[in-house]
């Protein structure tokens, strides 16, 4: 089945009234102080925040940079956003209505899932001037092993969800789109499964499903992931990774290369 944009934002004009709530990592300030420790936002920066959503990243950089802009596909969500951006834009990420080079810093915190890739993340390193930075932040398997398990309970949780990472994914998307200087953080969130699969987009029967993975899940799963149970209820560690890469900035065009190597053949 093709996953539509139209279908993206169906799904998240459900989830809008209560996102905020659905998972304990959505206003995690730990989450967040990592996330500004990767992107090194200056009081004179442009910051975009790609797939901002309700704002919750938004809000870390607000008040502390020159300008903030959000972009996102879902109204529902966005409004929500408005209050603490200078400027709301509703657009697909992969066609971003900005000049090459116009940002300092671009963030997209649980949005590539969701994008044509890798040219999403093409569009975030062209907007960015060089030398500035862009931060992407997702959950990712820990490794192979428990992949398969994993991706199924998020692919159930989340029906448009077309993306799934292991955690050198990201950090390879950034490389591939030109950036250098790459750096990547871990971080785990712990989730009560019950509370992050209400999200008011899904159905009590994929609940369940969900339910019924981590009751059978591997030793392995449950091992990587500390999946503890309670009275039928889960709780499992989930791996957030940061990554982080710079633009880099233009070398010398050619005849700026030969004029350097002529004067310093003048110096002698
Ligand atoms: C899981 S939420 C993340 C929101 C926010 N970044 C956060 O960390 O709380 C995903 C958001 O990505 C947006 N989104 C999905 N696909 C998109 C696309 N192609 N272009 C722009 N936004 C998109 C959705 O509308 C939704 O608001």
């Amino acid at each position: 089945m093709t996953i539509s944009r139209k279908d993206v934002a169906e799904h998240f004009s459900l989830r809008a009234p209560t996102y905020d709530r659905s998972s304990s990592w959505c206003t995690d300030t730990d989450l967040g102080d990592l996330l500004l420790e990767l992107a090194r936002p200056e009081r004179h920066h442009r910051v975009l925040d790609v797939a901002c959503g309700t704002g919750l990243v938004s809000r870390l950089f607000s008040g502390r940079v020159a300008e903030l802009v959000g972009v996102d596909l879902t109204e529902e969500m966005a409004e929500q956003a408005a209050p603490h951006l200078d400027r709301l834009v509703i657009s697909p990420a992969e066609h971003l209505p900005f000049e090459d080079s116009t940002f300092d810093v671009v963030v997209c915190r649980q949005g590539i899932q969701f994008m044509d890739l890798p040219d999403a993340v093409a569009e975030m390193v062209r907007v960015v001037r060089p030398g500035g930075r862009v931060v992407v932040v997702n959950l990712c398997a820990y490794d192979k092993t428990d992949r398969e398990e994993y991706f199924e309970i998020l692919r159930l949780r989340n029906p448009v969800r077309r993306h799934f990472f292991l955690p050198s994914d990201l950090e390879d998307l950034l490389r591939k789109a030109g950036c250098d200087g790459t750096d990547t953080r871990s971080y785990v969130s712990l989730e009560d499964v019950d509370i992050w699969s209400d999200n008011g987009a899904i159905e009590e029967g994929r609940r369940e499903a969900i339910r019924e993975v981590y009751r059978t899940a591997s030793l392995n799963f449950r091992s990587l992931h500390a999946v503890r149970e309670a009275d039928g209820r889960f709780t499992d560690h989930m791996l957030f990774v940061l990554a982080a890469g710079t633009k880099p900035e233009p070398g010398p065009t050619p005849s700026e290369e030969s004029n350097d190597a002529s004067v310093r053949r003048t110096r002698g």
